[in-house]
């Protein structure tokens, strides 16, 4: 009941909440989120990215989390050292999140699909590529609209011999959900607005 009513809300009031549906793909390359009189945040993150395991092998899932306080967009994605392409391919996003598509890789990426507030409860899973490169997950995330970090990384995961993968790094977990702290709408997050 709660959840509908504030999905009405969000749909009554959309026109004033930007991208609150999610990044568009203007930003698939640098992950920057482009409005006009908003800066990422020059203090230090607050959030981590945590993974299931610090080795990968092709096709084997990996499980992402991030810890930190509760966000509510989040562009998502691995990388390889400064190259701009997204890595292997994340398997179907959890519940307020969807891909986000880019030309090259549509299953690479990964962003808000509202402004529900999310937590560590909100698990991503990555297929990792047959490549044997070191990755990390790198992310943009968005405490509200216009309270970002840009660039959070996580640990390097290197490719696992055949058969061995020495599994280490945070346990994504249980929280609490406590998510409705919806305000005013026009106040609250979308990450990225147009231009
Ligand atoms: C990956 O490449 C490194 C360096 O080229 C090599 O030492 C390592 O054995 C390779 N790992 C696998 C799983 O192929
Ligand atoms: C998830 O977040 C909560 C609240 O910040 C924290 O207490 C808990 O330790 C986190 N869980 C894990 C597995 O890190």
């Amino acid at each position: 009941m709660e959840l509908l009513f504030v999905f009405l809300l969000l749909q009554v009031l959309s026109p004033c909440l930007g991208y609150a549906t999610g990044a568009p793909t203007s930003t698939c390359n640098d992950m920057l989120p482009r409005h006009s009189g908003s800066q990422p945040q020059p203090t230090a993150t607050p959030y981590t990215i945590l993974t299931s395991a610090r080795t990968f092998q092709a096709g084997q899932p990996i499980t992402v989390t991030i810890n930190g306080p509760e966000y509510t967009g989040i562009l998502l994605a691995a990388r390889s050292g400064t190259s701009t392409d997204d890595l292997g391919s994340w398997k179907s996003p959890p519940v307020n999140t969807k891909f986000l598509k880019c030309s090259g890789n549509t299953q690479g990426a990964i962003t808000h699909a509202n402004t529900i507030p999310k937590n560590n409860a909100t698990v991503f899973t990555w297929i990792p590529p047959n490549n044997n490169i070191t990755v990390y997950f790198k992310a943009t995330i968005a405490q509200q609209r216009t309270v970002y970090w840009v660039n959070i990384q996580s640990e390097m995961l290197t490719k696992g011999s055949d058969g061995i993968d020495l599994a280490s790094g945070g346990h994504p977990g249980m929280a609490s959900e406590g998510f409705l702290q919806l305000l005013a709408p026009c106040l609250l997050l979308s990450l990225m607005l147009p231009r």
